[in-house]
């Protein structure tokens, strides 16, 4: 497995033959985004996308922070030629590419790009003492990595701007009853119950499970119409896998299905 600088990947991640673990790794600044960090969050993506064995990905940070968002000593004296000159949210344009269902668990702080790098993710498992925000405005700026577009999305417009107006966090609760995040579970189980999900979901039959990801995210980018007949393109499309053979035999034959992949 690579090394990286910023991040540790963990693959097979507890024993798991499907499932991977990518941890921000910046401690001291509480895993802020520098763009050799997401970089290497890319890379990594990159690499476990075209490992054939991985089938989920789970993206943490630490007990304190998840992120709390892009490097600011980084971008201080930045000026918007700079940026555009180094591309700077390139790596971030790149997640979406990824096909493998990716889970964030967050602890602590997921704040600017770190909340943009959670709501980034297909899915948010959260700890009872996260906390969630855009907090750009309190150092004269505004999200750039998503914030004011994916926590509209999540939290509708009132409280979206609420939260990006103020910079005022949401706790791990609030968010939940809003739906930006899935599930949220005590602090020290955090690890435990997210791998229990990545495990429902490396069970199933993974080309399903592209499938699904891809028109769930239909969602946000077409009209009802649209989004629909893609669905149903999608759900076509399963019908030309072994593993939807598999998985609707072994339920007629009451047995555990074998998916392999195919
Ligand atoms: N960038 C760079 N360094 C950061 C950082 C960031 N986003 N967040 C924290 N750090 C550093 C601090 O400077 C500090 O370093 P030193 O020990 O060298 O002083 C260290 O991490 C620990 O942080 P604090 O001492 O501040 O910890 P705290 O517990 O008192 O406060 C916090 C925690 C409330 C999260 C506070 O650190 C904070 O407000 N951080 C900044 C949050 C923020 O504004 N994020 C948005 C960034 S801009 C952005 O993300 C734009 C975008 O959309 C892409």
């Amino acid at each position: 497995m690579k090394k990286f600088e910023n991040i540790l990947c963990e693959f097979p991640y507890r024993g798991h033959p499907h499932i991977a673990l990518v941890s921000l790794n910046r401690p001291k600044v509480l895993n802020a985004l520098s763009t050799a960090l997401m970089q290497d969050v890319i890379d990594c993506f990159f690499m476990l996308e075209d490992n054939t064995d991985v089938r989920v990905i789970i993206l943490t940070g630490n007990d304190k922070a998840f992120a709390a968002g892009a490097d600011i000593a980084e971008m201080v004296e930045a000026t918007p030629i700079h940026q555009i000159q180094e591309n700077r949210f390139r790596s971030w344009k790149q997640i979406p590419l990824i096909t493998k269902p990716i889970i964030a668990a967050v602890n602590g702080f997921a704040l600017g790009g770190g909340c943009e790098l959670a709501m980034s993710c297909d899915l948010i498992i959260a700890s009872d003492t996260a906390k969630f925000g855009q907090p750009e405005i309190k150092i004269g700026t505004i999200p750039g990595a998503g914030g004011t577009q994916r926590l509209t999305r999540a939290l509708g417009k009132s409280k979206a701007m609420y939260h990006i107006l103020t910079g005022d966090m949401l706790d791990a609760h609030d968010a939940e009853k809003a739906g930006l995040v899935a599930k949220v579970v005590p602090t020290e189980s955090l690890m435990n119950e997210t791998f229990e999900c990545a495990k429902l979901i490396a069970n199933k039959a993974p080309v399903a499970i592209k499938l699904a990801k891809e028109a769930v995210n239909a969602a946000f980018e077409s009209p009802l119409k649209e989004g629909l007949e893609f669905e149903r393109r999608n759900f076509y499309l399963t019908f030309a896998s072994q593993d939807q053979k598999e998985g609707m035999r072994a339920f007629l034959e009451k047995r555990e299905p074998d998916y392999k992949g195919n």
